[in-house]
């Protein structure tokens, strides 16, 4: 389905999978839309654990991180619930999660919201919005399974941290991209990261 997106909210938990983030964050203002991001705690330590940057506050982690992703980025403290991107009235066109813990799976299909990624999610789900959901845990337990069914049930996409090798990538960050191009594909939006399947 086509959809006219400007703005999107990108909310980076303590999966792992800190490469699709910063992928997916560079591709989404590659192609001129604003973004919103929030990394949770467990986020901040994922992403400077995996992108290795040097272990700091929440702040030089994240100003790292968006120094990486090399654009205009409006950022918000996970704890910021009267943030722009808590509220239907204000919030973006689309969230997506990624990468997405199996706790904030949890939360968000239960509707708990504990922090604004969560909460940015349950917005997107009333309002009817784009909501993507990445997860990323092996193997998967009943419980991260029926989580991720009701939040699918209630509208979330699905797009599992599983990437395809039918493009044969020579390279990690070719795997990463299949992932993020899935990402794009869903949210409507055109991709140019990997090729489509042309019959073999
Ligand atoms: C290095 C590291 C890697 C982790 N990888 C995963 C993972 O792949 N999937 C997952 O569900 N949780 C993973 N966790 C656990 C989550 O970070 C933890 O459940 C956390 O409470 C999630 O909180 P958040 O969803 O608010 O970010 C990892 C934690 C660490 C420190």
């Amino acid at each position: 389905m086509e959809r006219t997106l400007h703005h999107v909210f990108l909310g980076v938990t303590g999966a792992s999978g800190a490469a699709y983030a910063l992928r997916l964050a560079q591709a989404l203002t590659g192609d001129g839309l604003r973004l919103s991001l929030s990394l949770t705690d467990a986020g901040v330590l994922v992403v400077a654990h995996e992108l290795e940057l040097a272990r700091g506050s929440r702040g030089e982690v994240t100003r790292r991180f968006v120094e990486l992703i090399g654009a205009d980025v409006a950022v918000h403290e996970p704890g910021d619930l009267a943030a722009p991107p808590s509220s239907g009235s204000s919030g973006p066109d689309a969230v997506v999660v990624c990468p997405c813990s199996m706790s904030s799976a949890a939360h968000i299909a239960l509707g708990t919201s504990r922090h604004l990624v969560h909460r940015a999610a349950d917005v997107a789900l009333k309002e009817r919005r784009p909501l993507v959901l990445v997860p990323r845990e092996t193997p998967l337990s009943s419980i991260h399974l029926r989580r991720l069914l009701e939040a699918s049930e209630a509208g979330a996409a699905i797009v599992p941290a599983m990437p395809a090798f039918y493009h044969r990538p020579a390279t990690l960050q070719e795997a990463v991209d299949h992932v993020v191009g899935k990402v794009l594909t869903t949210l409507g939006l055109e991709q140019a990261l990997f090729p489509p399947w042309d019959g073999g």
